[in-house]
């Protein structure tokens, strides 16, 4: 069906930062499958763990607990502390999300929940996900909505605090489909205190920030607030289908047997593929240079691109802002000339490469979207 706005191409091959379309030409990927691909396309280590398992094992349900979910669960245990449900994509984990604080909200309140979210926000396309997503042209065509949300603007904790009674706060640390918006500082840690005072959980959508992309593990450890409840998808699987919605054991165990499931979710080869990635990003100290880089990244960027737009990011989660609609100009100029990058709405390219890209490849990179932004504005 044509639900997206596909390029002309057929990508082949994929090494590290670098794609291959069938006729053979070579790109420098600053998109990532949409940050999905943090460890590299194709990264070797994933490619063995998931051939190796899909000799072995490739599917038994839930109703079957295979080693690698379980290892997977632990090691998301030693990393955040938090009990795992494994699931098949971002939009998934936020499902299981608002579920749980449903859940959560009956056992520990007797009532049902109404969830704060953010405007500009994005959790996904299924309903519930649609539901929080602070966005009113992607809910508009699929009215009605679920009901139990109420949105205030992102990075307002004031506006939180004027939203009347809520259960649960759903918020990206940092908001990347409305073109990586950076919230002040100090705003997760006012914003868990808030949540703490009304007894409400704070829910964190990580699908996009989470597993090293800004220079941390996790975004919210920039604020040093620890969520009840976190989703992560994406970067996750190395390019399977694979989310997990994380809580804190008290309120993991708001569900019990029978609440909620999924046939494939955390199957042995997606979860095989994640514990790949899990120690790849260890291994190779990714985390680290997702900072590093960025730091680099955010300066080359703004050296090419300071006079003429706004330029901002974290790690290497990053955006270009122009005052005119040429976004898709650019990208487009930027594919004719070997570099993908993604442009959102009408007027900001955002920048998610692979995290093991080289600085060589970024300075690549800039110079090249430096000589399509001349040529699209020549054009102009
Ligand atoms: C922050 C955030 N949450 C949720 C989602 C939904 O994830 P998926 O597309 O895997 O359903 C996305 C996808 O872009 C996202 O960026």
């Amino acid at each position: 069906m044509d639900t997206y706005l596909s390029w002309p191409v057929e990508l082949v091959e994929g090494s590290g930062a670098t794609v291959t379309d069938s006729e053979g030409r070579t790109y420098i990927d600053l998109v990532a499958g949409i940050a999905v691909a943090s460890v590299g396309h194709s990264h070797p280590s994933v490619v063995d763990a998931i051939a190796e398992q899909a000799r072995r094992l490739m599917h038994t349900s839930n109703l079957y607990p295979t080693s690698p979910a379980l290892v997977l669960a632990e090691k998301l245990h030693a990393l955040t502390g938090m009990r795992s449900f494994f699931c098949n994509s971002g939009a998934e984990a936020i499902e299981a999300a608002l579920k749980l604080v449903r859940r959560w909200t009956q056992r520990e309140k007797g009532r049902s929940a109404t969830i704060a979210c953010t405007t500009g926000s994005f959790h996904g396309r299924t309903f519930g996900a649609l539901a929080a997503t602070g966005q009113e042209s992607k809910q508009v065509p699929f009215v009605p909505m679920l009901e139990g949300f109420v949105h205030v603007p992102f990075g307002e904790v004031d506006a939180l605090a004027q939203a009347g009674s809520f259960d649960a706060f759903l918020v990206e640390p940092i908001q990347g489909e409305s073109g990586i918006v950076i919230p002040d500082e100090k705003y997760l840690s006012e914003v868990r205190a808030l949540c703490d005072e009304r007894g409400a959980l704070l829910v964190l959508d990580e699908v996009q920030t989470g597993l090293g992309r800004t220079g941390r593990w996790f975004a919210h450890e920039w604020s040093g607030v620890k969520p009840d409840v976190m989703c992560l998808a994406k970067a996750l699987g190395g390019g399977l289908p694979i989310g997990a919605c994380l809580a804190r054991p008290g309120v993991a165990s708001a569900f019990q047997p029978g609440d909620h499931g999924t046939t494939f979710g955390g199957g042995p080869i997606q979860a095989a593929a994640a514990n790949a990635v899990l120690e790849v990003i260890e291994r190779e100290g990714l985390v680290e240079r997702a900072g590093r880089l960025g730091t680099f990244l955010l300066s080359e960027l703004t050296s090419a691109f300071g006079a003429v737009a706004t330029v901002r990011g974290r790690g290497l989660m990053l955006a270009i802002e122009f005052e005119a609609p040429v976004a898709r100009a650019l990208a487009a100029s930027a594919f004719e000339r070997g570099v993908l990058v993604n442009d959102i709405g009408t007027s900001i390219l955002r920048l998610t490469p692979p995290l093991v890209i080289d600085e060589d490849q970024l300075r690549r990179a800039v110079s090249i979207l430096r000589e399509a932004w001349d040529e699209t504005r020549a054009a102009a």
